[in-house]
């Protein structure tokens, strides 16, 4: 199976997306977290990359295409892909790679949740450099302050999570990343969930839809 998880930032695709692929057995594509790794690494790629990220701004099409054929390339297990694609150039090049793996994609699952809740959401965000799970300072905190309950760790806050470029990413997803909405909708596999609810609520209506598939 090959799924789309679709959304604002802070719509909670990367929360759902570590539920899903665990219960799935699919492969969670996250083009974020792979950027992130690489600027951490500071390889060529994070270097790249690295303006775009901390701007809010978008990475080109034919970069963020190319990292992924590469990646994907011996990947059998289905997929799961978080924030990609995000632009319509991204769906067409997905689309166009599925064909050529003679794969199809199985669902577009559309979280919905209204902007001022998403970047309250992104201002209290706190994740584990160590084992990226995601925390929230309102309604998932840690157990002990700014400590990884999985691996103790100090919880960082996202160098993209600032008023200012938060902002400049809910812009940048509604102009270039909300078109795919149309694109997706007449493909007779997009799903709408409704994301303001418990991130366990979220999970279960998805299952729900999946069900059967
Ligand atoms: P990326 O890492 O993909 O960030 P994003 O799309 O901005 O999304 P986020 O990770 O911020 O939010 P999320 O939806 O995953 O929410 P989360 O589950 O964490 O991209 C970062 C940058 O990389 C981009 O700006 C761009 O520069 C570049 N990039 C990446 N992909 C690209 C591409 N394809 N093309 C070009 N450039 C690309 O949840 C958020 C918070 O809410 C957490 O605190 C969580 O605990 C909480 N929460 C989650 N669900 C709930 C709930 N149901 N109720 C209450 N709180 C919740
Ligand atoms: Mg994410």
């Amino acid at each position: 199976m090959n799924i789309i998880l679709l959304g604002y930032p802070g719509s909670g695709k990367g929360t759902q997306a570590k539920v899903l692929s665990q219960k799935l057995g699919l492969f969670h594509v996250s083009t974020g977290d792979i950027f992130r790794e690489e600027l951490a690494k500071d390889t060529p790629l994070g270097l790249e990359v690295s303006g775009y990220l901390s701007a809010g701004r978008l990475v080109p099409d034919r970069l963020v295409l190319e990292v992924l054929k590469s990646r994907l390339s011996k990947e059998t297990r289905g997929l799961l892909f978080d924030g990609f694609p995000r632009t319509v150039e991204q769906a067409e090049g997905l689309d166009a790679w599925f064909d050529s793996r003679e794969t199809t994609l199985d669902a577009v699952i559309f979280l919905n949740v209204p902007e001022a809740e998403v970047a309250k959401r992104l201002g209290d965000r706190r994740t584990c450099p160590k084992c990226g799970k995601i925390y929230n300072l309102g309604t998932k905190p840690p157990q002990k302050p700014d400590i990884c309950d999985t691996c103790n760790e100090k919880l960082i806050t996202r160098d993209d999570d600032t008023p200012g470029v938060i902002w400049k990413r809910l812009q940048v997803y509604k102009d270039q990343t909300e078109p795919l909405l149309a694109y997706y909708k007449s493909s007779g596999n997009f799903y709408e969930a409704d994301g303001g609810q418990a991130p366990e609520s979220v999970a279960a209506k998805i299952a729900a839809m999946l069900d059967g598939k």
